[in-house]
């Protein structure tokens, strides 16, 4: 990066600081990962001075020979793993991809239905908070107190409101989706069933979970999460999707472009055909059994300490402790402070609320990029009990006003832990036997 150190010292100074902390902590957030050097050099180059509207072969713009190379061989690869006869590479990111499946089966006001955001769901299944609730009659179904989807409920709303599509899929869900069970629900009431795979798109190239291909009419998933590829999405068209349409792959092409984006990201587009051509490797096979192994070995070590998680472990790559009511925020700020990363994140039938949720979410698909195994697990979920023990006078306030009183008491406790000194010491010398990008 010598240009940019000359030109822009204070952006190169904030990359370099941020390559640091992704070498020095652990990143549990479990829907990031660390990309190859190949996928961000690929990622770093003159393709973003491109236009690039349309589709391989038929574009609007001139100079198009060596893009259409690039995109052929993203799409070729994409329909190749999952194992599906039509691909579209272009989505800007996961939720441009799940507004284009709207845009390419429904009509404003139909009726939709998708895992509840508390329960697991992503905000673009149909949340209040997002624009797809605005547009479109949504239905949010739940997971019964076990962790698991509550396939009778679903069964019943989708009798009842007869729904356009249902949306299977979630962003904090443990356990594997039983496709085949809700592509029945779905058959039985005509509705497409779209898998958004976004969280265990990895896990499904390595076999490690279940693929959808065979259930759902459409795919769509981020390239960023278990991929190990850019930030960027896809979708995928089923047999069984262009069985029930054979306009679909038409339909999509049409929803991304001209209905939604303008030029696609080139650069983007050949980053995802790099990662697809990584995980067509049997050694990412191997990657995708480790990151469940790990989180199983994690899991299990949290609940011997005596920690809650929800569904009381896991099948995939995820995990969510249940903190106590409203308390997710001081795991997570307090894990900071020793360099380990998550995310606070709603449970389900959370007795607070989403902006100040009672969970914490933690995955293994980052650490196990950097080659960490069961052993290092357990390791970390110790660290991470002691922290838990260390805060556990930290209560939610009764009333909600009180909060910035204290967290801010909470803020001076972890800044003076002695405790916590320590663990992030003992982290950083982990980090340094694993490193990710200084090999
Ligand atoms: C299941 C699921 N779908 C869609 C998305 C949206 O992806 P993006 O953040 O790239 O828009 C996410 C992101 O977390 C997700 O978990």
């Amino acid at each position: 990066m010598k240009n940019l150190k000359k030109q822009d010292p204070k952006i190169y100074n904030a990359i370099k600081a941020e390559e640091k902390r992704q070498e020095e902590g652990l990143e549990l957030i479990p829907s990031e990962i660390a990309a190859s050097p190949a996928v961000i050099e690929a990622l770093g180059t003159v393709l973003t001075n491109k236009y690039s509207e349309g589709y391989p072969y038929k574009r609007y713009y001139g100079g198009q020979a060596n893009v259409d190379i690039i995109e052929t061989i993203a799409i070729e690869r994409a329909k190749k793993l999952f194992g599906v006869p039509f691909a579209n590479v272009q989505p800007y990111s996961g939720s441009p991809a799940n507004l284009a499946v709207y845009v390419a089966v429904c009509q404003p006001g139909d009726t939709v239905m998708g895992q509840n955001l508390p329960d697991g769901g992503h905000l673009t299944h149909g949340w209040k908070a997002s624009a797809t609730s605005m547009f479109y009659n949504t239905i949010a179904y739940h997971v019964k107190p076990d962790g698991y989807l509550d396939l009778e409920e679903i069964e019943k709303l989708a009798i009842k409101h007869k729904p356009k599509l249902i949306w299977v899929g979630a962003t904090a869900y443990v356990r594997e989706f039983p496709f085949e069970k809700l592509s029945k629900i779905a058959d039985k009431v005509g509705a497409y069933l779209v898998a958004d795979i976004a969280h265990i798109a990895g896990l499904i190239i390595a076999g490690a979970h279940k693929s959808p291909a065979k259930f759902a009419h459409i795919i769509t998933t981020t390239t960023h999460k278990t991929l190990r590829g850019p930030r960027g999405g896809m979708i995928l068209v089923t047999a069984k999707g262009l069985k029930k349409d054979p306009e679909l792959g038409n339909k999509i092409n049409q929803a991304i472009f001209p209905r939604l984006q303008g030029g696609p990201h080139d650069h983007q587009t050949a980053a995802i055909a790099v990662t697809l051509g990584e995980a067509m490797k049997p050694s990412f096979k191997k990657w995708g059994h480790q990151v469940v192994k790990n989180a199983k070995a994690m899991a299990n070590e949290l609940m011997k300490r005596g920690l809650k998680l929800v569904s009381n472990g896991t099948d995939n790559h995820l995990m969510l402790i249940n903190c106590g009511k409203g308390r997710g925020v001081f795991l997570q700020e307090a894990l900071d402070a020793v360099g380990i990363t998550l995310n606070k994140n709603t449970i389900p039938s959370d007795p607070s609320s989403p902006f100040y949720p009672s969970g914490v979410r933690l995955g293994t698909p980052f650490i196990t990029v950097r080659g960490m195994k069961e052993k290092e697990m357990k390791k970390i979920a110790n660290w991470i009990a002691d922290v838990m023990e260390e805060i556990k006078d930290f209560q939610f306030p009764e009333k909600k006003e009180d909060f910035k009183i204290v967290i801010k008491k909470f803020r001076v406790f972890i800044e003076k832990n002695k405790k916590f000194k320590k663990i992030h010491q003992e982290v950083k010398v982990l980090c340094k036997k694993f490193p990710l990008y200084n090999k």
